[in-house]
Formats: C-alpha cells, sequence, structure tokens
C-alpha cells in the first residue's frame, strides 16, 4: 500500500520496521495508526476543499482517544453518536460549539448531558424535542438543534444507504416543517440542516448528486426554519478502495462542486457555513492491523496461516461488518515484503468459526510461524465495531504512531 514505505523488506510504519514496532508494543495483534498518514490525508483534502467549508471528524469511525486527539487539532469540529462519543471528544479538547451529536434512539440523559456541553444536536425525531426543551430549562442554557433530514433521494452507489425511503435516522423531508414549527414553540436554538445520505462511496458523481440534492432540499426547508441556517451539513459518504478493482475516490469534482455549491450558499442563506462529516476516508488507510502466525498448516492441498488475531478484533476484514459478499481486504506478510517466493494461502483466527478469516486464497510471500500478517486500510471501523468478547481470547492493542 503506497502510504507505507518498505525499507529491508519490512514495512514501515509511523517509521519504524514492523517487527521492531510490534516489539515496542510488546504484543500482537495489534493495530498501529500513523500519524504521518492521517496528516496527509487531512492537509491534501483541505489543500481541494474551498476554504469556507468546515471538514469533521465522523468518531465512530476510530474512537481511540489518542488519534481522536490528535486530530481534533487538524479538523473543524467532531460529530459523535453518543453521550461515551461525546466524553471523547470532549476529552480530546475539541470545544463544544464544534461537535455535534447525531444518531437515532438519543436517550433523555444523553440530550441532557449534551446542552450541558454546548454542543449542537442533530435532531433525529420529534420525540427529542420535549427533553432538550426540559434540559434547556433545567440547565438555564438554549438547546442548539439542528434537523438531520431523511431525504426523498439516495446516494446512488454508496455501500450503505442511510437516507431515503423509511429509515430510522432523520426526519422524514416531509415531515420537518411540523418539526420546525415545535422547534420554534419551544423556544429551541435552530441552526441548521444536517443530511447524511450514505457511507462508502466511491463514485465522486454520485456523491456531488446528492450534496446538490441536499442543498436543495436545505433551501426548500429553510423557509419553514425558525431562525437563519447557520450550519448545513451535507454528510459525507467518502469511501475508499478496499478491494481489488476499486479505486481511490476523484476529489476534484467534488471539491469543484462544493465550490459552486459554497457561492451559492453566500447568496442563499449567507450565514450559512457548509459542512462535511467524514469517518474512513480521514482514517481508513492510517490503520495497520497486526496479527502473527501461530500454526501453518495443510488440509487437502491448501496452506492455512492461523494466526492469533482475527474476527474477534476485525469484523470487518473477515467480512461480516455489513458486507454481501465476502472479499478480502489488502494483506501482506509485513516482515517478507520484498520475499521471491509466494504460495496462495488462507488466513485464518484462531476462533473455532468459518466466519474467522482474514484472507482467503491470497497470493502472499511464503510465510511461516511467527511471521507478522497486515491488513491494510484497519484505521476505521476496527477494534470498537468488533467482537472482541467473543471465545475469551486476549484483547488487541491500538498504538498512535
Ligand atoms: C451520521 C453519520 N455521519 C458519518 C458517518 C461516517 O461514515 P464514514 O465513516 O463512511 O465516513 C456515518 C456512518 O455511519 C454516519 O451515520
Amino acid at each position: 500500500m503506497g502510504q507505507f514505505q518498505v525499507r529491508n523488506g519490512e514495512l514501515v510504519v509511523g517509521g519504524l520496521p514492523l517487527s521492531r514496532l510490534a516489539a515496542r508494543v510488546g504484543q500482537t495483534p495489534f493495530y498501529a495508526y500513523d500519524r504521518a498518514v492521517l496528516r496527509e490525508r487531512v492537509e491534501s483534502l483541505r489543500g481541494l476543499l474551498p476554504p469556507g467549508v468546515a471538514l469533521h471528524y465522523a468518531l465512530k469511525a476510530n474512537p481511540m482517544p489518542a488519534l481522536v486527539q490528535f486530530l481534533a487539532g487538524l479538523v473543524d469540529g467532531i460529530d459523535v453518536a453518543s453521550a461515551g462519543e461525546l466524553k471523547v471528544a470532549l476529552d480530546a479538547g475539541a470545544r463544544p460549539s464544534d461537535v455535534s451529536f447525531a444518531g437515532p434512539g438519543k436517550r433523555d440523559q444523553e440530550l441532557h448531558q449534551a446542552v450541558a456541553a454546548g454542543v449542537l444536536v442533530h435532531v433525529e425525531s420529534p420525540r427529542e424535542l420535549r427533553p432538550l426543551a426540559d434540559a434547556s430549562a433545567a440547565l438555564g442554557l438554549g438547546a442548539r438543534v439542528a434537523v438531520r433530514v431523511n431525504p426523498d433521494f439516495e446516494l446512488k452507489g454508496s455501500g450503505m444507504k442511510m437516507g431515503g425511503g423509511p429509515k430510522p435516522f432523520g426526519v422524514d423531508a416531509e415531515q420537518v416543517p411540523a418539526l420546525l414549527q415545535e422547534v420554534r414553540a419551544m423556544g429551541l436554538a435552530f441552526e441548521g440542516f444536517h443530511l447524511f445520505a450514505g457511507s462508502q462511496n466511491l463514485r465522486a458523481e454520485s456523491i456531488c448528486e446528492a450534496q446538490r440534492q441536499s442543498y436543495a432540499m436545505a433551501l426548500r426547508l429553510a423557509d419553514h426554519a425558525p431562525a437563519a441556517v447557520r450550519s448545513l451539513n451535507l454528510g459525507g459518504g467518502f469511501g475508499v478502495p478496499y478491494f481489488p478493482g476499486e479505486q481511490h475516490l476523484d476529489l476534484q469534482p467534488i471539491a469543484d462542486n462544493l465550490a459552486e455549491l459554497t457561492a451559492r450558499a453566500s447568496v442563499d442563506l449567507p450565514q450559512a457555513r457548509l459542512v462535511l462529516e467524514l469517518g474512513r476516508f480521514l482514517v481508513a488507510p492510517a490503520g495497520i492491523y497486526v496479527c502473527r502466525v501461530v500454526d501453518r498448516k495443510q488440509s487437502r492441498g491448501q496452506v492455512f496461516l492461523v494466526t492469533d488475531g482475527g474476527m474477534h478484533h476485525h469484523l470487518a476484514a473477515s467480512g461480516n461488518f455489513g458486507q454481501v459478499v465476502r472479499r478480502n481486504y489488502p494483506v501482506a506478510i509485513g516482515n517478507r515484503m520484498d520475499a521471491a517466493a509466494r504460495e496462495t494461502v488462507t488466513v485464518t483466527g484462531p476462533l473455532c468459526t468459518p466466519l474467522d478469516v482474514l484472507a482467503e486464497r491470497m497470493p502472499l510471500s511464503q510465510a511461516a510461524q511467527g511471521d507478522l500478517v497486515v491488513v491494510f486500510q484497519s484505521g476505521a471501523y476496527g477494534a470498537s465495531a468488533s467482537p472482541s468478547a467473543f471465545l475469551g481470547h486476549p484483547a488487541c492493542m491500538e498504538v498512535l504512531v
């Protein structure tokens, strides 16, 4: 993978050859996230985006505290999806004014905490308004709200659709005018709209189309709003290539489209700031998952590398995190990057389930017991999105390097 160098046959991450990094960490399996790659992701994207667009990090992609703290210094804001994530964002030093809280089923207690913190709450249901107003009265603080709209269109070509049709996320566009009346009647501090059409999209044109449609919808709804739109969060959906044949997202058309929308907004919604919220795009390429070969065995002509890591730490690479068809993440033998001898192997974990596969019939450098298997593109939806307690194996470590 191009974001990491190879030196003397070893992958170099955070400036260290992999075997030395493993010795430094003191155990396998572990995730390592590379600061230089994180910085490069943010800075290269910023270099393309029009200056008025705010770049937020969706913390759900990777909530490791040190990583969030590092990113908080690079982006304009953090999006959280629970009171637990809110704590991580605030601990990391994010300014409450730049934190937003979205997600279905927010509990009253969480809404109370959000008002006390002074963050922007993305309202996803009429039910959330009363506890927000109560918290506002109890705390003597205006509850800052934006309305998350479930649009009447879908993000074409996205891996996970989260808007359009019947959805538990957001308020259906046609119900928003009535909700805005309630926001006004309850005296909540309205700040804008949030639309999140979907995730993991590698087609720039469909992202641009969703942004244009989101903008047009927000403009229509702004007529019903109790106050000027100050925040227009257009979501994200920027994908990263995981599987053979997938290409990097072409950012230039998206940047051009956002420049056009920013120019229009300066006339239509002069107080509004456009916001992008990106998770995996910022962090996935910066992370690797590393595990060690515990056993190398043959079964009826096939070679299996059985490692000390697997689906309990990296559910997504095992193909069990929303994928319809299992495909291999990019995998390598990280301490034998230049090996001439290659063979087709299946890499598994130690769990007694056929689901525990990290690479299936993949050509890799010939490996032996003790070698280090690396799964690339692993900085998002890794440790925090995996069933680590399943079958009682040790937890993995996470390091920022
Ligand atoms: C509201 C919201 N924002 C941001 C994200 C982050 O998506 P991604 O990591 O694909 O950028 C998600 C993902 O589910 C989401 O639901």
